[in-house]
């Protein structure tokens, strides 16, 4: 058995060489004890093997494909003391499997997603949920401290988005396991701390509370969604949660107001009327037959997602899966969907996800149904559909994903090649980004440029979310 000892708790760079040495010299899974500097090997408290020196280094070529890096770079961060020894195991597969990681099903492969999905959404956690108070230094200067108690070891990971977004502030943020500081120039890691540590109560908390008080909405009181999203143990740490059973408390009062106030002027609340008018749409499109597509299909694919998203995918048709769930996006091409939106740190439940044409086409060989392109009046028939979704959602940036996608929502024949990267503007001032569909990824056949289609479309992912965020100011 060969011990290899790890720099820190995510030490990537060290465990991604070592993997590889180990994997050049062939030396089986099982045979390699994966441990960090500093930690106790075992529960018992035995002492822990002498590290093993290296395999020699090979100069033989070593690739892997990217996603397993993201993977891996994620995964890590990851409190599971098994990651390394996992993460190990995927990249002897991927030696002999290059597709591997394609099989979202496959245990070895859906445990390191799931590991992947809980450290984003703890980094998500710690910029969502830290809250500054504000220190008077010794030398008269004014250091923001915060308390936060990550569930993985993500302080490394997560402390870059307040280097960008609190760059001309100093700031420490204090964990138990490791805390980070910033002096404005420099961003540094000592040992961790203890919450007696941090400051308790300043005027940020006011300014805190009075900017939650003014923002909450009563009508919108869903304890079991805000636990979701906040997790209990972080309320302690939320100047502001200390108003939240306050608030709650008045809170079907003050709805009861709201309405009455809005039956005097409207009739309704306007997102009431919103969702009425979408649930209207929908059931209308449920009976559709401005085409004859409907004559086979099980049931119209409505989109999905919140009517007040700021963003809106638009793919082609349901595909054979969707048919039968009655949901867009969720089979294969919807999986690689969501990866790719996972990757660019898109969240979908946040996204509103639509087709253009809301019945699947298809070719009956056999007991196969085999997808059949719409064509041109078919998707002229079905927009709309299309344009009444988006008329009621108003969404800040439209995404056609794919040729048809383009062509619904322009009206004219788009050529993504020319027309990628940049924004278009709807006839409805809408703006639109044409990217390429996921099926398309899925049907290149080169791993390699499978793989180089792949990382594009997530970069236009992440273009477009940072479009997202720059128009909501
Ligand atoms: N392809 C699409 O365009 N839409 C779906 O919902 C599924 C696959």
């Amino acid at each position: 058995m060969r011990t290899v000892e790890l720099a820190h708790a995510e030490d990537f760079d060290g465990w991604r060489g070592t993997a590889r040495a180990l994997a050049l010299a062939g030396v089986p899974a099982d045979e390699v004890s994966w441990r960090v500097a500093g930690e106790q090997a075992d529960l018992f408290g035995a002492a822990p093997a002498e590290a093993t020196p290296l395999p020699a280094a090979s100069t033989a070529a070593f690739s892997v494909p990217r996603p397993f890096v993201e993977l891996a770079s994620q995964a890590i961060h990851h409190r599971d003391p098994e990651r390394f020894s996992l993460l190990y195991r995927l990249l002897l597969r991927l030696r002999g499997q290059p597709k591997a990681l394609e099989d979202a099903a496959d245990p070895l492969v859906r445990r390191l997603d799931e590991m992947a999905k809980a450290v984003r959404r703890d980094e998500h956690k710690m910029h969502a949920f830290i809250r500054f108070r504000e220190v008077a230094t010794d030398n008269g200067s004014i250091r923001f401290v915060a308390w936060f108690e990550p569930e993985h070891h993500i302080v490394r990971l997560g402390a870059g988005f307040f280097q960008r977004r609190f760059a001309t502030m100093q700031w420490s943020i204090l964990t138990p396991e490791l805390c980070a500081h910033w002096d404005g120039a420099e961003l540094s890691f000592t040992v961790g701390a203890t919450k007696a540590e941090a400051p308790d109560g300043d005027p940020v908390e006011e300014t805190w509370k009075t900017y939650y008080a003014s923002i909450f909405n009563p009508a919108r009181v869903k304890v079991g969604a805000m636990l979701r999203e906040m997790p209990k143990k972080y309320w302690r740490n939320l100047p502001e949660t200390a108003l939240v059973p306050e608030l709650v408390a008045g809170a079907r009062s003050r709805e009861l107001a709201m309405i009455e106030q809005s039956q005097v002027s409207a009739g309704t609340a306007a997102g009431d009327n919103l969702r009425a008018s979408w649930e209207a749409l929908r059931d209308e499109a449920s009976r559709c037959t401005r085409c004859h597509l409907y004559e086979c299909a099980t049931q119209t694919v409505f989109g999905e997602g919140p009517l007040d998203a700021p963003l809106c995918f638009v793919g082609e048709q349901p595909g054979d899966q969707e048919d039968l769930a009655g949901r867009p996006f969720v089979g294969p091409a919807g999986q690689l969907f969501n990866r790719a939106l996972g990757e660019a740190r898109i969240d979908r439940s946040q996204a509103y996800v639509t087709n253009s044409v809301k019945h699947f086409k298809f070719e009956q060989r056999g007991k196969r149904r085999i997808h059949a392109k719409p064509d041109a009046p078919e998707i002229d028939a079905c927009r709309w559909w299309l344009d009444g979704e988006r008329g009621l959602l108003k969404p800040a940036v439209t995404v056609a994903l794919g040729a048809t996608a383009g062509r619904a929502l322009t009206g004219k024949t788009v050529t993504i090649s020319k027309t990628r990267g940049a924004p278009l503007f709807l006839a409805d001032g809408g703006e639109c980004w044409i990217t390429v569909h996921p099926s398309f990824l899925l049907r290149i056949p080169e791993p390699d440029r499978a793989e180089a289609e792949y990382v594009r479309f997530v970069e236009d992912l992440r273009t477009i979310k940072a479009r997202v965020a720059e128009l909501a100011g």
